[in-house]
């Protein structure tokens, strides 16, 4: 706290002194929540809780987890299972509806988004307003805001339909212009949409393939690439999350809620963890560095984080991290890449963080972007493309977070309060006396 101290303790009293009591509300499985809607009223006080450690800021049906016991599950199927069995299309029918679908809603599903790849033929015109050596994250940005421009027939967020066609179009848009900020990046002419590719496969079609070459689909790549999809799609009420369903809350038109939740992702607490790991692993260098980067990040006087490591809601293996490892095995045996050094520095790296004192005190355990960093590289991303990626498939779990948003009938202006600790009220001094 900052210009604040604390200044006593508070048992709840209502304004009449009478002991006040708080609804608990339960919801399927989890810790209740202390229902503290009506607690300014009765008590003239707010709850303080920066960065909401102890606060839920909404319902929400599509994804649990289960910090300690390191679970996640979307619409409650385990990610590993979802990760093994199922594939991103199934699994963006599920979070966004609620089921896995049908054989036949799949297909529909999938013909669907497959039919929205294609991007307005002016929007192209966007990406050329960058400079070339812009982070493609910063284009992301742009262009995804953008869309609002372009798709004025899904811009009525009180029409399910729309809300819907707009849904499908960030899914459908989104690759493609994650493609176009790769290739304007490095200098080569887009490459359209082919429909007869699985999503997966599209986007790795649209990355890798030149006119004068195709791209050669690996199975193995291509399934990997799918994986890392589900592992990104959604992990609940997380920073960017919040963004998207804050900013959609004021009524904005879901392409500009996306564009912000996408400028969240990007800081390195976030999203940007992935391009921060790799950027870590080779200033490591060598195995024989890694205790000196160790203490670095137990050090209080040094800013140096583990990157990759920690999470406010795990405290205990990220689930995501663990198939994001052996995934990370088959690709660079698919890619008959043997003793990648980065795999040997992070391996070393989570063993000895694993063992030290710190980081079991403080239960940190490697995240979802420990080992995804390594598989892109191997893939051919460059580090910049990281974030893009988690951007990417991360849109179908703001989508359904922002659809459940908008279906609830109790939905409200995103509003917080604040501890004020500015000064009191002064009189005004005119600028010739100050
Ligand atoms: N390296 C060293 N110490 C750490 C780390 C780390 N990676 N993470 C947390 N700590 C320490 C921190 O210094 C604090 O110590 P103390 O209690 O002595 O002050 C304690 O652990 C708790 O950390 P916190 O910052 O209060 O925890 P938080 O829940 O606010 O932060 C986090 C969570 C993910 C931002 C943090 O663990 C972190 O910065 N990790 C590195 C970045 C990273 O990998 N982010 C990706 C998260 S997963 C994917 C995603 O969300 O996009």
């Amino acid at each position: 706290m900052s210009g604040s101290e604390v200044t006593g303790s508070v048992n709840l009293e209502d304004k009449s002194g009478e002991p006040l009591s708080l609804p608990l509300i339960s919801g399927t499985v989890g810790p209740d929540v202390i229902d503290v809607r009506k607690l300014y009223g009765a008590t003239g006080h707010f709850t303080y809780d920066p960065g909401f450690t102890s606060t839920a800021s909404c319902d929400s049906a599509i994804t649990y987890i289960d910090g300690d016991q390191g679970v996640l599950m979307h619409r409650g199927y385990k990610i590993e299972e979802l990760a093994s069995k199922s594939d991103f299309m199934e699994v963006c029918f599920l979070l966004l509806k609620g089921e896995l679908p049908t054989a036949e809603e799949k297909a529909k599903f999938t013909h669907d988004i497959t039919y929205h790849t294609m991007l307005h033929e002016q929007l192209t015109q966007f990406f050329k307003g960058f400079r070339r050596d812009a982070h493609p994250m910063s284009i992301m940005v742009g262009v995804v805001g953008a869309l609002s421009a372009f798709y004025h027939d899904s811009t009525d967020i009180n029409d399910p339909k729309q809300r819907m066609i707009a849904s499908y179009r960030l899914i459908a848009k989104m690759p493609t212009i994650a493609a176009m900020a790769y290739k304007y990046s490095v200098g080569q002419p887009f490459i359209y949409p082919d429909n007869e590719l699985s999503y997966a496969e599209n986007f790795l079609h649209m990355t890798f393939s030149v006119p004068a070459e195709k791209y050669k689909l690996s199975p193995t790549v291509a399934r990997a690439m799918d994986r890392i999809f589900i592992l990104h799609a959604d992990h609940e009420q997380n920073a960017s999350t919040s963004t998207v369903r804050l900013a959609g809350s004021s009524g904005a038109n879901p392409f500009a809620c996306i564009a912000a939740g996408i400028a969240c992702l990007w800081g390195p607490a976030h999203g940007g963890a992935n391009e921060a790991v790799l950027t870590m692993l080779e200033e490591i260098g060598s195995v024989d560095r890694v205790q000196e980067f160790i203490a670095k990040a137990k050090d209080k006087n040094d800013p140096f984080r583990l990157m990759g490591f920690g999470h406010r809601v795990y405290k205990n293996y990220d689930p995501r991290a663990k198939v994001m490892q052996e995934t990370c095995y088959e690709v660079l045996e698919e890619l008959g890449i043997k003793d990648e050094p980065m795999l040997k520095l992070a391996m070393e790296l989570e063993r000895i963080a694993l063992e030290d004192e710190y980081f079991i005190e403080k239960k940190l355990f490697p995240n979802v972007d420990f080992y995804s960093g390594i598989i892109l590289k191997a893939l051919g991303f460059p580090t910049s493309m990281f974030t893009v990626l988690f951007a990417l498939a991360r849109t179908v779990g703001w989508v359904a977070q922002w659809n459940e948003m908008m279906e609830d009938p109790g939905q409200k202006i995103g509003r917080p309060r604040q501890l004020y600790t500015g000064p009191g009220e002064r009189p005004f001094v005119p600028v010739e006396k100050r």
